[in-house]
């Protein structure tokens, strides 16, 4: 699965892509525990990545306010239609033991939200003296 994650995802700032790969990271843990048929690590690893998901989105979300982002309105908004989804997926009790919907949903998703949300938003940091080096 890792190799449907291309590095033309990148949005050039450490701090995106590391927590994005940190994402992309537990849901190919998530896909290795299903198809070992290991649902109590499915569990957790689902857990896991609402927390995780939910903090990048507060994370991101307060450096848009920081830093007078024009399309924050727009992003934030997206991003809680992500967890909405997010939460209707997961209230499957099947889940666990076949949790691709949630991985397709996010592949799907994050394709297009890095490409119309993240990478603006990263343009507009580096503009704000944000380099790509930087971890806010
Ligand atoms: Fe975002
Ligand atoms: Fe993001």
């Amino acid at each position: 699965m890792a190799g449907l994650w291309g590095r033309d995802l990148r949005v050039g700032t450490a701090f995106m892509d590391g927590e994005h790969d940190e994402l992309i990271g537990v849901l190919v843990a998530l896909e290795e525990r299903a198809v070992a048929g290991d649902p109590v690590a499915c569990r957790k690893l689902l857990d896991d990545f609402r927390a995780q998901v939910e903090a990048h989105f507060v994370h991101e979300e307060a450096l848009m306010s920081e830093h007078a982002f024009y399309g924050t309105r727009a992003h934030a908004a997206q991003h809680a239609l992500f967890l909405h989804r997010l939460d209707q997926l997961y209230e499957d009790p099947a889940l666990v033991r076949d949790p691709r919907k949630v991985i397709e949903f996010f592949q799907t998703w994050f394709a297009l939200h890095t490409v119309d949300s993240d990478q603006p938003l990263a343009q507009w940091l580096h503009g704000k003296g944000l380099t790509a080096g930087s971890v806010p």
